[in-house]
């Protein structure tokens, strides 16, 4: 009944069933590494608590594409 997919979700979200889904739960690439955001005076994470990291890091219209594309895919599960 539960199944883990591990991948490119563009990729595997054109696989699965359509109206098979229940509830869908994101936390995609929110596209705020590499552009020097700090959270000067955090209490959890010093100046840098947010990720630096090549997946979440998007021009702008990459960052629009990326999530037309996954949320359009998810609206038919
Ligand atoms: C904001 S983080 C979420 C982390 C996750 N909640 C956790 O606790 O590990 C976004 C995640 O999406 C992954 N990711 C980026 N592009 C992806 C894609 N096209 N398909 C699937 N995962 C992707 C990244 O590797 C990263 O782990």
């Amino acid at each position: 009944m539960h199944k883990i997919f591990h991948g490119d979700s563009l990729e595997i979200l054109k696989t699965i069933e359509s109206e098979s889904v229940q509830l869908i739960f994101a936390d995609p690439p929110y596209n705020l590494s590499g552009n020097d955001l700090k959270t000067v005076g955090s209490k959890t994470g010093g100046n840098w608590s947010k990720v630096n990291e090549e997946w979440d890091i998007m021009s702008e219209d990459e960052f629009l594409d990326f999530n037309n594309k996954w949320i359009d895919l998810s609206k038919k599960l």
